[in-house]
C-alpha cells in the first residue's frame, strides 16, 4: 500500500474526502491548498499534514511540492486534484484573463507538480498520478468553454504521462467526476430554480434526466476510486478514463 501521499487542493471538497480516506488507510499524506483556514482544519485528521500555496503561482507551488515531499520523506502518489470552474459565459463574451487563470490552475498547476513530483515517483517502488478531470473532460460544456478545455486537456496529459512514465513503474489515471453530491450543487439548484421561477426539487430532477444512475456522487466514492487507483490491485492499469458520474449523457 502507498505510504506517501501528496494530494492539490486536499484541503476541501473532493481533495479532503480522498486525504482522509488515504490517512485512514495508513498513508502518510500532505494536502496543497490556498486556503489557510481549511489547511488548519484539515490538518486536525492524523496523519494528514499540509501548507498553503496558489496552483496558479508556478513557482510558489513547484517550491512547495518540493518542501512538502521532502518532508513526506519521498512520494508514492501524487494527487491532482485542484480544479476551478471559472465564469459562466459563452465563449465570445469570455473574459481572456479568467481564461487565463483557469489554464494556470487546471492545466499548468497539474504540469507543475506533476513535473516536480516525477524525480520522486521514479525513487518509489508504486509510483501512481491520479489527475482530477471531470464530466466536462468527455462532453462539451456551454459556457464553461475554460472548464471543459482544461479537463480534456487533463486527459491528454494523463495518457501522454501514463506513456512517458510506464517504463519506470509508474502509472497515470484521470478520474472524471459527474455532479458531485453536497453544498456545492445545492447552491447550483437553489440558483437555478431562483432563475427559472421552479423548485431546487424540480431543477435536481432536471439536472438527473441526464443520468442512468438517480443519485449525486459522493465525494467518499471518488476518494475510494482514487485509492483503488493507487494501490498494488492497479499496477496494470495506467492511462485510462474513469467516469464515476452515475452513467452521465452530457455536463449540465
Ligand atoms: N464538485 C464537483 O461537482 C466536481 C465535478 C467534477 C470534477 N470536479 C473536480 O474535482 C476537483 C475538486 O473539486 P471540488 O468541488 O472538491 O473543489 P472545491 O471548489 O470544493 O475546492 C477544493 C479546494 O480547492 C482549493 N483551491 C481553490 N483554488 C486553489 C488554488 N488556486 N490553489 C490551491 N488550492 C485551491 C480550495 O481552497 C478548496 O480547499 C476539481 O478539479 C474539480 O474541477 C468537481
Amino acid at each position: 500500500m502507498p505510504r506517501t501521499a501528496l494530494i492539490t487542493a486536499g484541503a476541501g471538497g473532493i481533495g479532503l474526502a480522498i486525504a482522509r480516506k488515504f490517512a485512514a488507510e495508513g498513508t502518510r499524506v500532505h494536502v496543497l491548498d490556498i486556503d489557510e483556514a481549511a489547511l488548519a482544519r484539515a490538518t486536525a485528521t492524523e496523519g494528514i499534514t499540509g501548507s498553503r500555496a496558489d496552483a496558479a503561482d508556478a513557482p510558489a507551488l513547484r517550491a512547495a511540492v518540493e518542501v512538502a515531499i521532502a518532508a513526506l520523506g519521498g512520494l508514492d502518489v501524487l494527487i491532482n486534484n485542484v480544479g476551478i470552474a471559472g465564469p459562466t459565459a459563452p465563449v465570445a463574451e469570455y473574459p481572456l484573463d479568467a481564461w487565463q487563470k483557469v489554464i494556470d490552475v487546471n492545466l499548468t498547476g497539474t504540469f507543475v507538480a506533476s513535473a516536480a513530483a516525477i524525480p520522486h515517483l521514479r525513487k518509489s517502488q508504486q509510483g501512481s498520478i491520479v489527475i482530477m478531470s471531470s464530466l466536462a473532460g468527455r462532453f462539451g460544456y456551454p459556457n464553461r468553454s475554460a472548464y471543459s478545455a482544461t479537463k480534456w486537456g487533463l486527459v491528454g496529459l494523463a495518457k501522454t504521462m501514463a506513456m512517458e512514465l510506464g517504463p519506470d513503474g509508474i502509472t497515470c489515471n484521470a478520474i472524471l467526476p459527474g455532479a458531485v453530491a453536497g453544498e456545492r450543487i445545492d447552491a447550483v439548484l437553489r440558483g437555478r430554480a431562483e432563475a427559472n421561477g421552479t423548485t431546487p426539487e424540480d431543477e435536481r430532477r432536471g439536472a438527473l434526466r441526464n443520468q442512468s444512475v438517480q443519485r449525486f456522487v459522493d465525494p467518499d466514492e471518488i476518494a475510494a476510486l482514487a485509492w483503488f487507483l493507487a494501490s498494488p490491485a492497479a499496477r496494470s492499469i495506467s492511462g485510462q478514463i474513469f467516469p464515476i458520474d452515475g452513467d452521465s449523457r452530457a455536463a449540465v
